[in-house]
């Protein structure tokens, strides 16, 4: 089964749970940049993140999208911005055109409920078959060893699912 994990970090959260996730399917991984990054370290990254999330935008992305079409399973990764998915998701969505996958999403959060982002991230991806969905709490800062252990054991999970 090949599968590939595609996901957007902008403090490093997402980042965390991709690479292990990545790690325990054996897979590649793809890190979505933004073209015009946010400030990652300045209280404005609320107001330019939070601002493209409410308003839906597609940030144009650095980074070239590969051909998907051989891999089964794509694993999908997205901070919580203002209770959705992070506005590169929708530009990659509309790029790789991803079709007939099984598909499962992990979301990373400061707190607050990721359910609306995994719902959201569901009907962007609309057509592909949904095979699970994982949540954290900002695990690079807090309870991080466990946190890497539920990304292991959900990975797994995956794929038995399978
Ligand atoms: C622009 C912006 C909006 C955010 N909105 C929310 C939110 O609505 N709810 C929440 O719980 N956390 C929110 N957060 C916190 C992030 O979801 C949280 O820190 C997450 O773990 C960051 O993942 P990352 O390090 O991969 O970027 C927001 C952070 C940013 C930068």
């Amino acid at each position: 089964m090949k599968s590939i994990v595609v996901y957007y970090s902008l403090e490093g959260n997402c980042k965390l749970i991709g690479n292990t996730v990545a790690e325990t399917l054996n897979s590649p991984i793809i890190e979505l940049k933004l073209r015009k990054p946010v400030p990652a370290k300045s209280p404005m990254k609320f107001i330019v993140g939070g601002r493209s999330a409410i308003k839906k935008t597609s940030p144009e992305l650095s980074n070239s999208i590969p051909d998907l079409s051989d891999y089964e399973l794509i694993v999908v990764g997205s901070p919580v911005w203002a209770g959705t998915f992070a506005p590169a998701l929708r530009t990659f969505a509309s790029k790789a055109r991803i079709e007939n996958k099984k598909i499962a999403f992990f979301a990373c959060s400061g707190g607050g409920s990721t359910q609306k982002c995994i719902s959201e991230m569901q009907f962007l991806f609309e057509g592909n078959d949904f095979i699970g969905d994982t949540s954290f709490v900002t695990p690079s800062l807090k309870d991080t060893e466990n946190c890497i252990h539920k990304a292991q054991k959900w990975a797994d999970s995956l794929i038995l699912s399978l």
